[in-house]
């Protein structure tokens, strides 16, 4: 299994100060950075657009890890790829082509990432796992940071460690809501490599320990 990962989400950050706060992330030495877009149609928020990749690719090296959590992907992919997106994850639920919008991922540039939300079922992404650099099991339902973790999502993750053994595929697998260092051990344990957290890593008093406990698990 892949070493483990952090992807600080930016929806915990200070909106009115993102691009210190991705600064301070970078010089801890995470690697990764999650970044939530919602319409307010597929989730009932609203949070980033493309000029803000934009402006934080300007000033960052991080992997951008782009969640577009909106009703028509296809239409978005590329003003996000422009903007500097690395991984751009779309999810499966909304009505529209997913495997051609995949495929337009890669055209694009970036890496091409799958989400499914916590009642979405394994089966719904099994047609998209080989084309895919990740997939992502929302542990709550998307829209807000600060939620509770939903522990069924484990038997989801492990379903999906099982198929990427069983055909020797190699997408990471990634949970997104309500991750701290203890929920993020039981989903180490079912087959996690990568973590997003929000609200956990911008309130702990300790940023770069709590990256440390996540990217030190075996
Ligand atoms: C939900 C968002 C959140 C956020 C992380 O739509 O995707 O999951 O990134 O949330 P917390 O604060 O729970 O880590
Ligand atoms: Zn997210």
């Amino acid at each position: 299994m892949e070493s483990p990962i952090l992807a600080p989400s930016i929806l915990a950050a200070d909106h009115t100060r993102l691009a210190d706060d991705v600064h301070a992330v970078e010089s801890l030495g995470v690697q990764w950075l999650h970044i939530d877009i919602m319409d307010g149609h597929f989730v009932p928020n609203l949070s980033f657009g493309p000029k803000t990749v934009a402006d934080l690719r300007s000033k960052s090296k991080l992997f951008f890890d782009v969640h577009l959590m909106i009703n028509n992907p296809s239409e978005y992919i590329e003003p996000f790829a422009h903007a500097g997106a690395d991984l751009i994850s779309i999810h499966v639920e909304p009505e529209y082509d997913v495997a051609e919008t995949l495929i337009r991922i890669r055209e694009l540039g970036a890496k091409p990432g799958i989400v499914i939300n916590p009642n979405t079922k394994v089966d719904a992404a099994i047609p998209f796992l080989s084309q895919v650099y990740l997939i992502l099991a929302m542990t709550v339902e998307p829209g807000f940071g600060g939620q509770s973790f939903t522990e069924s999502v484990l038997e989801k993750v492990r379903e999906l460690d099982e198929i990427r053994q069983s055909q020797s595929l190699n997408f990471r697998i990634e949970v997104d809501g309500g991750i701290n260092t203890e929920t993020a051990e039981l989903c180490r344990n079912s087959g996690v490599d990568t973590f997003v957290a929000g609200t956990a890593f911008f309130k702990a008093p300790d940023r770069g320990a709590f990256m440390d406990r996540i990217q030190s698990m075996d």
